[in-house]
């Protein structure tokens, strides 16, 4: 054994929705911890903010990454870097993206101040390329690192075939560090565009979300189209589709993973027109 800490435990604790049951969790620190997590069915568990996991919970193995794959170097790799743009050294997919958006600010650097609310893990976050209409994860990378029960590659954003809300990445394909490719500018700038993205979050629910729960089609606002089938407000159990903005799903208290998919069904069979879910349901 290589030694990852391992621990069954209850899901609900991991997700920003409060739902979820039981799984083994893998918390691997390392390349070869991960490897061998991977050696039998497994899940990646980034920051737990697009999920919608089942009470029974999953009979799958469920890796988190953490230590030296959740820690973060800024430093600018001189070899890489000019005058107006930075690549940085390697940022571990478990590093929480807040938190890293907050701290590129107040060094100055640009390009992923457009993600600024948005609370995942950097892998997590790259691979569904999260994003807001101010900016998304691939505006600012230069390098990612996939590991695969085959072995680790990198790969440049170049090589993907990357769109709104999909990176390209194959699903069970482990984003474990990525390199990040920034814009020298100054603290002052970055937190207005952040400000300014931030605007748009004000109308969206405070209360346990997994976040919008459908892609917009065709670059429609899916919330909109809820709204307009008069579907704010509408409870089942503990799940209630929000007042404020009817993309999202949020936890009253007590609520079941079967309260959510009886509101996503509700919400399929009176919107006319077929939307994608973004969220993903385990199992
Ligand atoms: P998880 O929810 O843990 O996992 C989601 C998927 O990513 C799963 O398939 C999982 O296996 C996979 N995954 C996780 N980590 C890795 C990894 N290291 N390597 C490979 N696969 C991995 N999203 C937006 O795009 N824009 C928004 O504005 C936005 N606003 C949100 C607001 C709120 C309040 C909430 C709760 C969510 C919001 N979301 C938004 C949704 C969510 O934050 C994003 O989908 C985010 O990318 C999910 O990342 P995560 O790390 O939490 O992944
Ligand atoms: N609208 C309504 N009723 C609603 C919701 C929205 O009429 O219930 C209207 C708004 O008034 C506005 C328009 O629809 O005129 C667009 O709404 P909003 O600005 O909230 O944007 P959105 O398209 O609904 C998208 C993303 C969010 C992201 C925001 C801000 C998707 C699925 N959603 O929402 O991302 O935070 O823009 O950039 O792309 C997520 O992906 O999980 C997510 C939260």
């Amino acid at each position: 054994r290589n030694g990852a800490r391992v621990e069954r435990q209850p899901l609900a604790r991991y997700t920003t929705l409060g739902v979820g049951g039981p799984a083994e969790v893998w918390f691997v620190a390392d390349h070869a911890q991960l490897a061998e997590a991977m050696e039998t069915p497994y899940r990646i568990l980034g920051g737990g903010s697009n999920l919608v996991i089942a009470d029974e919970g999953v009979s799958e193995r469920v890796i988190r990454l953490t230590g030296p794959l959740a820690e973060r170097d800024l430093e600018p790799d001189p070899a890489l870097s000019t005058s107006e743009e930075i690549v940085t050294g390697w940022v571990g997919g478990g590093v929480p993206l807040p938190g890293l958006v907050r701290t590129l600010q107040k060094l100055g650097l640009s390009n992923l101040e457009g993600t600024v609310g948005i609370p995942a893990q950097v892998g997590g976050a790259v691979w569904m390329n999260a994003g807001t209409r101010y900016g998304e994860m691939f505006d600012g990378l230069h390098a990612i690192e996939i590991v695969t029960p085959e072995g680790v590659r990198q790969v440049s954003p170049t090589d993907l075939n990357w769109g709104y809300r999909n990176s390209g990445i194959p699903r069970g394909h482990v984003v474990s560090r990525v390199r990040l490719k920034l814009r020298r500018s100054t603290p002052e700038a970055v937190l207005a565009k952040m400000d300014f993205a931030d605007q748009a979050r004000k109308g969206q629910p405070k209360m346990k979300t997994p976040g919008c729960a459908f892609k917009n089609p065709g670059g429609v606002s899916a919330g909109k189209l809820i709204d307009e089938a008069g579907l704010k407000g509408t409870r089942i159990g503990g799940a209630m589709i929000a007042p404020e903005h009817a993309n999202f799903i949020v936890n009253l208290g007590g609520a079941t993973a079967t309260d959510v998919h009886g509101l996503l069904t509700v919400i399929r069979q009176r919107v006319g027109v077929p939307m994608e879910l973004e969220y993903e349901l385990w199992p």
